[in-house]
């Protein structure tokens, strides 16, 4: 019988290794793809036994790196699923954006799924199989972080053009739009103001931020039978915050009842 493979890309963070973990519940083998190599062994060892994690050093922005990555994962299996998670932002405001973050945020958080879904497509269109684009609250609305919020909107939009292009060979294509998640990519942030998590739970309908689960279960869903009918869509994991805020609606309103 030949295994089924799930490909995670930055799965050596927080969000990716709950997505690995997640997967694991109905994949053969769970392939981490990081840049750094020896967080995705790590990750890999604590989340069982090497049969079934398996880690493997990937810069996603780079072809050729990706094409090693594709090969990597054909070995392993029948790929089944691709979910596109690594991501990272550099530049927080306009005014501090200069051509090379606009350049590297794209890079990363647009280019790259491009890239990794280019090179796993045919094997995708083999088993039927599906992609999850990690996107962002950021590329619904303005959060701060310009050119990476940019590239997470033209995420959305990718996952568009792979749900209408790709349907006719059975593939499916869906983003999740995850709010704030308290992961490692917060440290920096927590670490200049700790009240960081308190201060953003405010403006959340839910009154908390996701954490790293949320989302997988999110992912497991979409990469899932359960969803064969879904594709073109993206999924907030958000706690409610792009349905509306509360505060605003209490001004707008003058009523007490938010
Ligand atoms: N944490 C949040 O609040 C939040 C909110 C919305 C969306 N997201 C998205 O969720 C995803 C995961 O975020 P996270 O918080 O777990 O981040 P993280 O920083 O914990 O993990 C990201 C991982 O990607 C890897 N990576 C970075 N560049 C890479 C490259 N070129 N090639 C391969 N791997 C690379 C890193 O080594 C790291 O292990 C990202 O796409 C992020 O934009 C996160």
């Amino acid at each position: 019988m030949t295994k089924s493979v799930a490909i995670v890309t930055g799965a050596a963070g927080d969000i990716g290794r709950a997505i690995a973990s997640r997967l694991a519940d109905d994949h053969d083998v769970i392939l981490l793809v990081d840049i750094d190599v020896a967080a995705a062994e790590k990750a890999a060892r604590m989340l069982g036994p090497v049969e079934r994690f398996v880690a493997v050093g990937c810069d996603v922005t780079d072809e050729r790196s990706v094409a090693e990555m594709a090969r990597s994962a054909a070995a392993l299996g029948a790929v089944k699923t691709l979910v596109n998670n690594a991501g990272a932002a550099r530049a927080v405001s306009l005014q501090t954006t200069t051509p090379d973050d606009w350049r590297a945020d794209n890079a990363l958080n647009l280019e790259a799924p491009f890239l990794c879904f280019s090179a796993v497509a045919d094997m995708l269109k083999a088993t039927r199989g599906s992609v999850v684009n990690i996107s962002s609250v950021n590329g619904m609305s303005v959060f701060g972080h310009p050119a990476y919020s940019a590239a997470k909107a033209g995420l959305l939009h990718f996952t568009k053009l792979v749900a209408v292009e790709y349907g006719k060979f059975g593939i499916r294509s869906n983003a999740i739009a995850p709010g704030t998640v308290r992961t490692q990519a917060w440290e920096a942030r927590a670490a200049a103001n700790p009240n960081v998590f308190e201060e953003a739970r405010r403006w959340y309908p839910l009154q908390r931020v996701a954490d790293p689960v949320d989302v997988a279960n999110a992912v497991g869903f979409l990469a899932s039978a359960q969803a064969s009918a879904i594709s073109g869509v993206c999924l907030p994991v958000d706690c409610g915050l792009t349905a509306g805020q509360a505060e605003l609606a209490r001004t707008f309103s003058q009523s007490a009842d938010y």
